[in-house]
C-alpha cells in the first residue's frame, strides 16, 4: 500500500497508523488548462485539488509565475507556494507534477492526531506527489491555512498578514528535505508541507522561510488535522434514473461529485471551494431533474446548507460562509473575539428569494420531497451556528418568508407602485446580486433581476407553500402572497424597459463598434425595428436613472415565472428577448463564443464602453450558467404553447391558458429562432461550458469570435488585478440536466 513507499522519516512524522479503508478506488481528474494544470483527487477520507502553474512561452510574466496551490474543501483550507528561478531569469523556471512511485500523480496521506496538543483527536489527512523543477528554484512565498488568505494574496494587492506569515516555521529534515509548518490561530490545527528529494538533490532552508531546491524531482506532502467533509459520490449526487450519466459524461459527473458533500455543495474549484448561497440554489434549480432526492441526497444538502446559515434576526440568506482559519482570523481582527465560530456574509439582496422557490420545487412539487418535508423541516438548525440550535428548519424558512413578505408589501399597496418601493441594494453596498463586481450593475441601486423576477417568483412559491400548510402561523399568506406576486409580475418591467428607435439604434451600435475598435461587422443591418431591452438596474453611477446595458437577465423571468395577466406585456417581453439573442454582437448578445452577459452598445455615454469590456468579470464576456438558464427558460415558455388540459398538474396553479404570443407567428418564430441560435452556440462551445466565465477575441481572417480565457484580457480601468477563472464551477455543470429540445427545431 502507498505508505510503504514513503521514506521512513516521513512515516515517523505522520504516525504509522493506517487510514480508514475505502471500499472504492479513489476518484481522480486531470484538467490541463495552460498555464494551469489541475489535478483532483478524492477518496472516502479526503478530497483535494492541486493546481500547478508554469509560465508558457506566450505568458505575461508579470501575471504568471511558477506556483503550487493545494486546496481542500475541508475548512476551505489550502497551501500556496510561489517559486522563482535561482538564476533570476524570469520565465526560465518550469515546474510540473509528474507520475512517480508515490502517486499517479497524487495519492492520499494519513497520520495520527497530534497527541502533543492534548485532546485533539482529528487525524492528519493530506496529499502527496512528485514535483519536478527544470532548474534550481527558490520557494519565495509560502501561505499555509485558508484559501481566503491565499486569495487575498493572489487576487488582492499581494496582501500578506504578519500574524499568519510569522507563525510559519521552516526546518530541515534529516533525509535532505525540508518542512514548513504552521499552527492555525485556533491553536489546534496545523498545516504541514514538506519536500524530500526523490533521488538526488537537496533542499536548503534560508531566511524568511525560503527554501532553495537544486533542479530535480521532489516528493511533496501537504496535510492538516482538520475535520474532513463527507463527499457524495457521483452515484450519490444523482437520482437513480440519471446514473447513466456517470458513463456518458464521466468528467462532468466527477466534477459535480467533487463539489458535492453531505452538508453543502461548493461553488467552484479552487477559488470558491465552499458554501455560496446563490450558486448552490441556482445550480440546484437547474440540476433539479437529475439531483438526488431524499435523506442524504444532494437536494436536501443544498436546502439544509441555506437554512442553517440564515440570519435569524432578519431572515437574510447567507451569501458566502467564512470558516476554518480565516474565520478565527476575522473573529479576532474584526470583532476582537478569540473564537473559531464560522461567519456569514449577508450583503447580497438576491439570495433570499431563491430559497422559497427551491423549497416549493422540492417539498411541494416533488413526490419524494413531499414525503420528506415533515422530518426534514423538524431538524434543529444548530449544525453551522450553534446559537441557532433552538430553531428548526421550518422556523428558519418562515423567518426568510416573512422577510420577503415585508419587502414585498409596500410596492403591492394600492397606488404604491413607485421606484422607492422596489427592492434596493443594502445601504453601503455597491453589489447585491450575481453581477457582484465593481462594474457589474454600474453602481445601480435597484437591480433588474431581483425586482422583475426573483421577488414575484418567491412570492408565488410562498403562496404555494402556504396553501400546502407550511406556514401554520401565517395562513393568510396563501392568498396574500399571490396578490403581491401579481402586482410584482405586472408592474415592475416598465421601470426597466428601454426603447431605442431603429435609427438611433443603428447609429449607437455603429459608433460603439468604432469606439472599441471592433474588427468584425457591426451588424446594424440586422436591426429591423426599434430595439427594446431592460436596464441592468436603476439609479446608476453618474446620475444614470437607468443603467443602459443590454443583458441576459431576462432569463430569470423566463425560467422562474409563467406570467398570465398581461398578455400584451408577455408577448412584447418574449419578442425583445428573442430579438436580442437573434442579433449578433455588437447589435445583440450572441457571438460564436456564446451569449455575452452584457452589451453596452446602446448606452449613449461613452463610459459604458469603457467599463463593460472583454476583461471585466461581468463585462462583454460569457458565463456558462446564463446560457443554461436562458435555454431552459425559453424552452419552458415555448412549452406553454404546447400545454393542454391534461398536461397541467405540476404547477402551483392550474394556470393553463395558452399565452397569446404562441399565436403571433412573428413572435413565436422569433422565440424559436433565438432558442435554436442559442443552442447552436452552446453546442459549438462544449469545451468551455464547465468553466466559470470566458471572454473572446475576433478573428478577422475567419470572420469569427474565438473563446479566450478571461485571465489573459487586460482588466478594465481602475481594476488592479485580473481574474483567474475557476476550472470547474458548480453552476457551470448544469448542462448535465439542461439539454436541447429538438422538437423546437
Ligand atoms: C500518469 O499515470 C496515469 C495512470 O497510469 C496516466 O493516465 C497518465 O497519463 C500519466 N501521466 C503522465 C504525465 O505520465
Ligand atoms: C502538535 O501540537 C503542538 C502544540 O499545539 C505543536 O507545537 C506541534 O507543532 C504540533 N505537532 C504537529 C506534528 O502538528
Ligand atoms: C481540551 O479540552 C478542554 C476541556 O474540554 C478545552 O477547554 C480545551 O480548549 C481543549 N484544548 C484543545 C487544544 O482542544
Ligand atoms: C491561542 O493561544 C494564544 C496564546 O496562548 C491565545 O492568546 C489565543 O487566544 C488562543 N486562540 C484561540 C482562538 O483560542
Ligand atoms: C522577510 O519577508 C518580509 C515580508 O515579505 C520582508 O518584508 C522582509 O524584508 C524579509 N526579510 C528578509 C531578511 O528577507
Ligand atoms: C443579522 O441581521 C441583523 C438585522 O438586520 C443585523 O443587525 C445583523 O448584523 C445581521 N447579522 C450578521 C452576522 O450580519
Ligand atoms: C408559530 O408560532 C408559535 C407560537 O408563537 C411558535 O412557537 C412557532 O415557532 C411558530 N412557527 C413557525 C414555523 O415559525
Ligand atoms: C405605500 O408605500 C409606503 C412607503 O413608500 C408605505 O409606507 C405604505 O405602507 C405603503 N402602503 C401600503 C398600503 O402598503
Ligand atoms: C465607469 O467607471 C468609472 C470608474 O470606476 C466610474 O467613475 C463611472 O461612474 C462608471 N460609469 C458607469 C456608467 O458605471
Ligand atoms: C456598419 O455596417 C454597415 C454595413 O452593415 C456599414 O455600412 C457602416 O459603414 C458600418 N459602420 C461603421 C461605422 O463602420
Ligand atoms: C417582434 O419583433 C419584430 C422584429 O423586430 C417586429 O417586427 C414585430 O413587430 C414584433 N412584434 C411584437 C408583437 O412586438
Ligand atoms: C411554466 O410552464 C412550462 C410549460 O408548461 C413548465 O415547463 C414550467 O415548469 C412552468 N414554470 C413555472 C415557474 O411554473
Amino acid at each position: 500500500m502507498w505508505w510503504h513507499l514513503l521514506p521512513l522519516s516521513i512515516l515517523a512524522a505522520l504516525g504509522a497508523a493506517a487510514a480508514p479503508t475505502c471500499s472504492s478506488a479513489p476518484s481522480t481528474l486531470h484538467l490541463p488548462d495552460a498555464p494551469y494544470d489541475n489535478f483532483f483527487y478524492s477518496d472516502c477520507n479526503t478530497a483535494v485539488q492541486v493546481v500547478v502553474t508554469t509560465p508558457q512561452p506566450d505568458s505575461n510574466l508579470s501575471l504568471i509565475s511558477p506556483r503550487l496551490v493545494i486546496a481542500w474543501p475541508a475548512g476551505n483550507s489550502g497551501v500556496c507556494t510561489y517559486f522563482a528561478p535561482q538564476n533570476g531569469v524570469n520565465g526560465s523556471l518550469g515546474i510540473e507534477v509528474v507520475n512517480s512511485t508515490v502517486g499517479t500523480p497524487l495519492a492520499a496521506t494519513y497520520g495520527d492526531s497530534n497527541t502533543t496538543s492534548g485532546n485533539d483527536t482529528t487525524p492528519f489527512y493530506g496529499v502527496t506527489g512528485t514535483i519536478r523543477f527544470n532548474s534550481s528554484a527558490i520557494l519565495t512565498v509560502p501561505i499555509l491555512g485558508s484559501i481566503r488568505t491565499i486569495r487575498d494574496f493572489v487576487e488582492g494587492p499581494s496582501l500578506l498578514r504578519p500574524q499568519i506569515q510569522d507563525s510559519i516555521n521552516a526546518s530541515s529534515l534529516s533525509n535532505g528535505g525540508a518542512l514548513l509548518e504552521r499552527l492555525w490561530l485556533d491553536n489546534v490545527t496545523s498545516t504541514h508541507l514538506n519536500f524530500t528529494p526523490a533521488t538526488s538533490g537537496s533542499v536548503t532552508v534560508g531566511k524568511n522561510n525560503t527554501l532553495t531546491f537544486e533542479a530535480g524531482d521532489y516528493i511533496f506532502t501537504a496535510q492538516f488535522n482538520y475535520p474532513q467533509l463527507k463527499q457524495l459520490s457521483p452515484a450519490q449526487v444523482l437520482t437513480n434514473t440519471s446514473t447513466g450519466l456517470i458513463q456518458q459524461d464521466p468528467e462532468r459527473t466527477s466534477a459535480l461529485s467533487f463539489l458535492s458533500y453531505s452538508t453543502k455543495l461548493l461553488a467552484g474549484a479552487w477559488r470558491f471551494l465552499t458554501y455560496f448561497g446563490r450558486d448552490s440554489m441556482i445550480s440546484a434549480l437547474l440540476l433539479e431533474p437529475i439531483l438526488s432526492k431524499g435523506e442524504n441526497g444532494a437536494m436536501e444538502a443544498v436546502i439544509a446548507s441555506v437554512l442553517e446559515r440564515i440570519n435569524r434576526t432578519d431572515g437574510s440568506v447567507c451569501h458566502e460562509e467564512t470558516i476554518g482559519d480565516y474565520a478565527t482570523w476575522l473573529n479576532e481582527n474584526q470583532y476582537g473575539l478569540y473564537s473559531t465560530e464560522a461567519q456569514c456574509d449577508y450583503k447580497m439582496v438576491d439570495s433570499d428569494f431563491y430559497l422559497p422557490v427551491l423549497m416549493n420545487k422540492y417539498f411541494v412539487e416533488d413526490p419524494v420531497g413531499r414525503t420528506r418535508a415533515g422530518a426534514f423541516l423538524n431538524t434543529s438548525a444548530g449544525a453551522f451556528n450553534t446559537s441557532n440550535g433552538d430553531l428548526n428548519y421550518l422556523q428558519m424558512a418562515a423567518i426568510n418568508a416573512e422577510r420577503i413578505m415585508n419587502l414585498a408589501a409596500p410596492f403591492a399597496g394600492q397606488s404604491n407602485q413607485t421606484k422607492d418601493n422596489l427592492v434596493h441594494l443594502k445601504d453601503g453596498q455597491i453589489v447585491g446580486e450575481w453581477r457582484d463586481s465593481t462594474y457589474g450593475i454600474g453602481g445601480g441601486r435597484i437591480p433588474y433581476d431581483v425586482n422583475t423576477a426573483l421577488m414575484p417568483a418567491a412570492l408565488r412559491a410562498i403562496a404555494s407553500l402556504a396553501r400546502n400548510d407550511f406556514f401554520a402561523n401565517q395562513t393568510q399568506w396563501a392568498e396574500l402572497a399571490d396578490e403581491y406576486a401579481q402586482v410584482w409580475e405586472d408592474e415592475t418591467l416598465s421601470f426597466f424597459r428601454v426603447t431605442v428607435p431603429e435609427s438611433d439604434a443603428k447609429q449607437l451600435v455603429s459608433s460603439y463598434a468604432q469606439t472599441i475598435d471592433f474588427t468584425g461587422p457591426n451588424k446594424t443591418d440586422t436591426i429591423d425595428g426599434d430595439v427594446i431591452y431592460h436596464a441592468l438596474a436603476l439609479d446608476g453611477n453618474n446620475n444614470q436613472s437607468q443603467v443602459l446595458v443590454m443583458n441576459t437577465d431576462d432569463c430569470f423571468r423566463h425560467f422562474l415565472l409563467n406570467t398570465t395577466a398581461s398578455q400584451h406585456q408577455l408577448t412584447a417581453f418574449m419578442n425583445q428577448t428573442a430579438n436580442n439573442i437573434r442579433r449578433t454582437f455588437p447589435a445583440g448578445l450572441l457571438t460564436d463564443a456564446g451569449m455575452i452577459v452584457a452589451n453596452p452598445a446602446y448606452g449613449k455615454d461613452p463610459v459604458y464602453a469603457a467599463n463593460w469590456t472583454r476583461g471585466a468579470y461581468h463585462g462583454t464576456v460569457i458565463w456558462s450558467w446564463p446560457l443554461a438558464m436562458m435555454a431552459k427558460g425559453l424552452e419552458q415558455q415555448l412549452g406553454r404553447c404546447e400545454t393542454t388540459n391534461s398536461s397541467a398538474g405540476h404547477s402551483n396553479h392550474a394556470r393553463i391558458r395558452i399565452p397569446d404570443f404562441c399565436q403571433d407567428a412573428t413572435v413565436y418564430d422569433n422565440v424559436k429562432t433565438a432558442y435554436n441560435a442559442l443552442w447552436d452556440s452552446i453546442e459549438a462551445n462544449q469545451a468551455q461550458l464547465s468553466q466559470e466565465v470566458w471572454s473572446w477575441t475576433y478573428d478577422s481572417s475567419n470572420d469569427q469570435f474565438l473563446p479566450t480565457p478571461l485571465g489573459v484580457m487586460p482588466p478594465p480601468p481602475g481594476s488592479s488585478s485580473q481574474t483567474e477563472s475557476d476550472i470547474r464551477q458548480l453552476w457551470s455543470l448544469t448542462f448535465l440536466a439542461v439539454t436541447r429540445n429538438t422538437s423546437f427545431r
